[in-house]
């Protein structure tokens, strides 16, 4: 992010925005990066909340932001200019900016030579009116085209339009049944021991954070642990978990867990969030795949790395760093950590294979593949509403292909089977 403490006080904000905007769509991962920068922590608390509004609003319809913009430049404009009228149009249209000021303040973030055409592309579309409100503006090209083969035009559309919404907060209880937190919080139960909240802010303010009685988790996220069916007495391997969602809900389940991930500074998040919750798990910092442990175990939970499409909600900007050709070393990648998954699994086990992806490489093909490799697993399919999830997920094969829109108020995108290897 670029330094911006000398700017006048209605820039500060813009140009942390700008700074979000331009980390987030540089490079994988980077709205995540780009929001931990130390300069967007020197802000007032008042412009970090709008610069991050204003970056997320942003990258929420970047798609049909685009589509104005390229109507309206004869040739793209410098990367920095582009960003600076992205930002423009959504403070007007998104934001409630009055138009004057989104005007105004992107054209003194301009560059002096981009200054007349800040001004002329803004003024122009914002005579125009509002932006189109069309869901299939609002995803990628190449990834609408994939979601409409794989599920059809009326689902498709169901997915993109849930590009636009900003999600609520999801909360996973430590014990289930606490309805004092759900009343602390004023949250809705959704089944199964995820809450919904509408509350804004820092969630580590919030009752019972300290206490560790509740974890941030997407209800989606939540079930593929859930659907694992932890108990006492069970032993679990979570091999790909960090920062720990699914592992905290294993051991609060009274499993005994061994937690794994290739990333030692994701592994302490996992360290902490163990602490916070006041629960137990073993951690190793390891590549899963050449774990040298011979150990097998009841349960075996792959959350495995992906091109996390369907977490779009709350990363918008995954949509728009996704390349097709990554989605081809990803599923390499996920069949060879099932590989190692399938052999760690005890007679009688079960396997449960989840990714935060919409795309079928990466979850049904890797289900079919691991079935047709090692003809002693089987499905164990999944029930229609099983562990708080939308039935309207379910596959024919007892899978769960977790849709945004399949729920109301939206649910990160999900593939999840269960596999068994019987006793
Ligand atoms: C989808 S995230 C896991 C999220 C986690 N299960 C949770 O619920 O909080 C995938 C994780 O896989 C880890 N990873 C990637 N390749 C791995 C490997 N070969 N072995 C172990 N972990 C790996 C990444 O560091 C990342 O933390």
């Amino acid at each position: 992010m670029r330094p911006s403490r000398s700017l006048p006080p209605p820039l500060l904000a813009r140009s942390a925005a700008l700074g979000l905007l331009e980390g987030a769509l540089t490079h994988r991962g980077g709205l995540e990066g780009a929001l931990a920068a130390p300069a967007l922590a020197a802000l007032s608390s008042q412009d970090r909340a709008f610069a991050r509004a204003l970056a997320m609003a942003t990258l929420r319809r970047l798609g049909v932001i685009d589509q104005v913009l390229r109507a309206r430049l004869a040739k793209p404009p410098p990367d920095r200019v582009r960003d600076i009228l992205r930002l423009g149009l959504a403070q007007a249209f998104f934001l409630d900016t009055p138009d004057f000021a989104a005007v105004d303040t992107s054209v003194a973030l301009a560059p002096r030579a981009f200054r007349g055409l800040v001004n002329a592309v803004l003024r122009g579309a914002l005579r125009e009116g509002p932006l189109p409100d069309d869901p299939a503006g609002l995803a990628p090209d190449w990834l609408l085209a994939r979601w409409r083969a794989q599920f059809g035009e009326a689902q498709a559309l169901g997915v993109a339009a849930a590009i636009a919404d900003e999600p609520d907060h999801d909360l996973s209880l430590r014990d289930p049944d606490d309805g004092e937190m759900v009343t602390a919080l004023e949250a809705r139960a959704l089944g199964a021991g995820s809450i919904r909240l509408e509350r804004r802010g820092d969630p580590a303010s919030w009752p019972g954070y300290a206490e560790g009685r509740w974890w941030v988790q997407d209800v989606a996220a939540a079930a593929p642990a859930r659907l694992a069916r932890p108990a006492p007495g069970k032993t679990a391997l979570d091999m790909c978990a960090a920062p720990g969602g699914k592992t905290l809900q294993l051991a609060s389940a009274g499993a005994t867990v061994t937690a794994l991930d290739l990333s030692a500074p994701r592994l302490a998040r996992l360290t902490a969030n163990l602490k916070r919750t006041g629960l137990a798990a073993e951690s190793v910092a390891v590549d899963a795949t050449r774990w040298e442990d011979d150990r097998r175990f009841d349960i075996v939970l792959l959350d495995a790395p992906c091109s996390s499409t369907g977490a779009f909600r709350r990363h918008p900007d995954v949509l728009w760093n996704a390349r097709p050709s990554d989605l081809a070393s990803l599923a390499r990648v996920q069949s060879r950590l099932l590989a190692a998954a399938a052999a760690r699994l005890a007679p009688g086990g079960v396997l449960v294979y989840s990714v935060c992806s919409l795309e079928a490489e990466e979850g049904e093909a890797q289900a079919k593949a691991i079935l047709s490799r090692h003809p002693e697993l089987r499905t164990d399919p999944i029930a229609p509403g099983e562990a708080g999830t939308t039935p309207a997920s379910l596959t024919p094969e007892g899978w769960l292909r977790l849709l945004p829109h399949h729920r109301e108020g939206g649910q990160d995108g999900f593939f999840i089977a269960r596999l068994v290897r019987p006793a």
